[in-house]
């Protein structure tokens, strides 16, 4: 009701949803079509083609009856068994509703139909569990019916980091190391764990967004060109990327990786708890709501740039962004100005909110002495283009039925992400003594800080 039901319907005010297609709720709570019908806010054309159908996931018969309510549903609509499932199952269900779904023939495509299946993170747990779920969907599906959906794909401005590399040239020659001096990746949300106590508390931020959202930014910013986007060169491309990271040995787990779990504290003017008082959360709970860490890309483009990535929940504010800063001048000609009083160009994509991109250079401050200060070029997005940009999901949801993949996941990416983490994941494993708290409203645990100031850096977006 968040997320799919309103990109449905931005889809269907777009005229990008078919006069013909229907929309076929799932779920275990009790429900006729009148009350569905009442939980989607969607102008009344949409509404009259909203039903829903009670299951229990794990009756075979269940399934039986809801082939045969889609075979009447398609013949009133008169729509050749052209489906789109759509599993936004708890992480736990998800396994016995597709093996169900295969034994009920509702996996099959017809001759002149197809069926989708849209798949939502987590992807398993670890590289294991990952590739036990890949086995059991692979049994089922042909790999051309899965789309492993990562809703950070589908929005314009992660999108548009391909578009700004790639459709200037300007950019291509320094996106390396010799010009690149690190790279910062942020995801900060102001919001808690919300309603989602039950999933998160078992699942925590490594699992929930780094292993899908921000090593996707990661792909997207280090890779090579692809020769064209065609899905498959694009996932080939962003393989190559997690492939090449180094490795992370057990005494990189505690050097490279803080975790951390917000405290009671301050959002602007709101007081909120902290994570452990949150409703369904264990007054103990060792789980992570804050991340982050250091990694290094080792190839011929990148060896030696720190990409360091950090994201939370209920930090100072809501914003995603990734700052690549470039390197130092060699040497000062600007006497007696030396380099280090010359500030790095740095480009800064902001991807939301406010989003846009700046890029920061150095000018000549006014007046006879030689004085410098540091400018910006601004894009905003909003400015630009006279408004906000468009829904993820209603994007991702029409590359669905439109039959295009490449903002998808590809299951050999999923298991290099796990593998990326799986060093983390295993020194976490062994003790929670680490776990640095840090107050609600705050950018995260000490820690944090000085993840980077070992390197004698810091965070450039607070
Ligand atoms: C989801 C995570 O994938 O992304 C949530 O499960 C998180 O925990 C959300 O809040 C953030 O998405 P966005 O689009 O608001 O940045």
């Amino acid at each position: 009701s968040r997320k799919l039901l309103p990109a449905l319907v931005q889809l269907q005010a777009g005229n990008a949803f078919h006069e013909r297609s229907y929309i076929l709720g799932v779920g275990r709570t009790p429900m006729r079509d009148a009350d569905f019908r009442e939980r989607v806010q969607a102008p009344v054309e949409l509404l009259e083609r909203c039903f829903f159908q009670v299951v229990d996931y794990e009756d075979a018969a269940t399934y039986a009856t809801l082939a045969a309510r889609l075979n009447e549903l398609d013949r009133v609509h008169t729509v050749a068994h052209r489906r789109v499932l759509y599993l936004a199952t708890p992480p736990g269900v998800a396994q016995i509703v597709v093996e169900r779904l295969g034994a009920s023939g509702l996996s099959s495509t017809s001759n002149d139909g197809w069926v989708r299946v849209v798949l939502e993170k987590p992807f398993g747990s670890d590289l294991a569990s990952a590739k036990r779920m890949h086995q059991v969907l692979s049994g089922v599906f042909d790999e051309s019916q899965i789309y492993r959906i990562d809703h950070y794909l589908g929005k314009d401005t992660v999108q548009n980091l391909l578009v700004f590399r790639f459709a200037n040239a300007i950019y291509e020659p320094i996106w390396n190391r010799n010009y690149i001096d690190h790279v910062q990746i942020s995801v900060a949300e102001s919001e808690g764990v919300g309603r989602r106590a039950g999933y998160f508390d078992r699942t925590g931020l490594l699992r929930d967004m780094v292993q899908n959202h921000l090593l996707q930014l990661l792909c997207l910013t280090a890779m090579e060109p692809p020769c064209t986007m065609h899905e498959c060169f694009m996932r080939d491309e962003k393989v190559q990327v997690l492939a090449a990271v180094a490795p992370l040995s057990p005494a990189d787990g505690q050097r490279c990786s803080v975790r951390g779990q917000y405290a009671a504290g301050q959002i602007g003017d709101e007081v909120v708890r902290g994570y452990r008082s949150e409703p369904g959360i264990a007054a103990d709970s060792a789980i992570e709501t804050f991340t982050a860490l250091r990694l290094e890309v080792d190839n011929w483009r990148w060896q030696g740039v720190p990409f360091y990535l950090r994201a939370g929940k209920r930090l100072a504010r809501r914003s995603s962004e990734i700052v690549v800063q470039f390197k130092a001048v060699p040497a000062s000609v600007l006497q007696p100005l030396i380099a280090a009083q010359l500030t790095p160009n740095r480009l800064h994509f902001q991807l939301q909110p406010a989003e846009g991109i700046q890029l920061r250079f150095e000018t000549k401050a006014p007046g006879p002495q030689l004085r410098v200060r540091t400018a910006a070029m601004q894009f905003n997005y909003a400015e630009a283009f006279g408004g906000p940009p468009p829904d993820a999901y209603a994007r991702l949801l029409l590359d669905v039925m439109l039959g295009d993949a490449t903002l998808f996941l590809r299951q050999d990416w999923i298991e290099h992400a796990w593998t990326v983490l799986a060093p983390v994941l295993e020194y976490w494993s062994h003790d929670a003594r680490d776990l640095a708290f840090y107050p609600a409203g705050s950018w995260g645990p000490a820690e944090s800080t000085q993840l980077l100031a070992r390197d004698a850096r810091e965070w450039l977006a607070k």
